[in-house]
């Protein structure tokens, strides 16, 4: 094939679209950052924190460096460390157990939803089981809100109730979207995000947020943001973190914030025409009663005996990029396979890494794109 024939690369997600739309918005926010200076704690922050509050009926919102650090600032919050154990899903990014590692305690990994891909409460269940057999003391548990749909909280609190374990919700793909009517962030006692650039509400570098309820945790977490700084700013109360969103990318947050909404009607209507053009042909995402996604991914599962990587490669070659998350579920990586499984295994966790795919997916794919998408899936698994 020469070079004028090359089919016209895809992109996987379009900043560069969203970059256009938002127009000078964008480079106004970060000049009058420049123009005031205060790069650390500066206006942008206290008000992206309030939009975010409003955009999610949360009480309390505090941002931070990073999703990871949005989830370890609320582990260490609560005191979490050695001989705790912490439930999180396996079939995840590697963030979600990693925080919990990260304070000393033990993440106890527990199978997922055919279907929904997030966390199966009764493999929570039997996680809690496992942990107190070992020794451990279970005192949280962290459901994921995986490729942007929301978990089924209810399920979660209704175990987690039961056991006297806070829930941490993981939403770092999954803000902006609700279950049964209410926007994630007001879930459990605390709710943790990313603002990595490819989320489906991405700043331009690393950010992080929590949301909560609770002004006693809220209060602390803005302590530990700061190295655990108390009243008198030389005297820390607490082990903290440089844990700070910086101004610049809640300046641009902010203008991003505003098309948030919009964004994620466009996502839905991509993925509802994915579902029109693939459902008969692969395994596509299915929205479980009372769920929502923003589709941080379109992650669809191929049939039995297809070649993950020959797929991969026919899409390729039509300038289709694809992304495999997770080819390891978080207990079948290096870092993580000492750690306990639930009883019973992680057969749900194994078979997703085997044999899911994600296409590519962000408001701005046009129609004329994604018949080109759906031709060469279609194409690629009949062959
Ligand atoms: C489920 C999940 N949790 C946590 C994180 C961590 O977020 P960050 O990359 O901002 O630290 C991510 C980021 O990819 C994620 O997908």
């Amino acid at each position: 094939m020469n070079q004028l024939s090359r089919p016209q690369p895809v992109p996987f997600i379009d900043l560069a679209a969203q970059r256009q739309r938002l127009g000078k918005a964008v480079d106004e926010a970060v000049a009058r950052v420049l123009g005031h200076c205060q790069f650390i704690n500066g206006p942008e922050v206290s008000q992206l924190e309030a939009a975010l509050a409003a955009f999610s009926g949360a009480r309390h919102v505090v941002t931070c460096a990073s999703g990871t650090d949005a989830l370890l600032m609320v582990l260490m919050a609560k005191g979490v460390g050695p001989g705790d154990a912490v439930l999180c899903p396996s079939f995840t990014f590697c963030a979600t157990g990693e925080a919990v590692a990260l304070t000393g305690a033990t993440p106890v990994f527990v199978d997922v939803d055919e279907d929904t891909f997030n966390m199966d409460a009764a493999s929570l269940k039997s996680g809690i089981a496992t942990a107190r057999k070992r020794g451990l003391r279970p005192v949280g548990v962290i459901p994921v809100d995986l490729f942007g749909q929301s978990a089924d909280h209810d399920a979660v609190a209704a175990v987690a109730e039961a056991e006297g374990l806070f829930v941490l919700d993981d939403a770092a793909q999954g803000f902006g979207a609700s279950y049964k009517g209410r926007r994630l962030g007001t879930f459990g006692l605390a709710t943790a995000t990313s603002f990595f650039p490819a989320k489906p509400l991405g700043c331009f570098g690393d950010g992080g947020a929590i949301f909560t309820d609770d002004a006693a945790l809220a209060e602390t977490l803005r302590s530990i943001r700061v190295h655990g700084q108390g009243a008198d700013k030389y005297d820390n109360v607490r082990l903290g973190l440089t844990g700070r969103l910086d101004t610049m990318q809640a300046a641009i947050l902010i203008e991003k914030l505003k098309i948030f909404e919009d964004e994620i009607e466009a996502r839905n209507k991509v993925a509802d025409r994915y579902a029109r053009g693939l459902g008969n042909v692969v395994t596509v995402p299915r929205l479980a009663s009372g769920c929502n996604s923003v589709w941080a991914q379109y992650t669809i599962r191929l049939p039995k005996g297809t070649d993950r990587d020959g797929f991969a490669a026919a899409l390729k070659a039509q300038g289709i990029p694809t992304a495999i998350y997770y080819t390891k579920s978080m207990h079948q990586q290096t870092a993580y396979r000492n750690f306990p499984v639930a009883d019973g295994g992680l057969p749900v966790s194994e078979r997703l890494s085997d044999d899911v795919i994600s296409l590519p997916m962000h408001a701005y794919l046009d129609e004329a794109t994604q018949d080109r998408i759906v031709a060469a899936v279609r194409g690629a698994v009949s062959t």
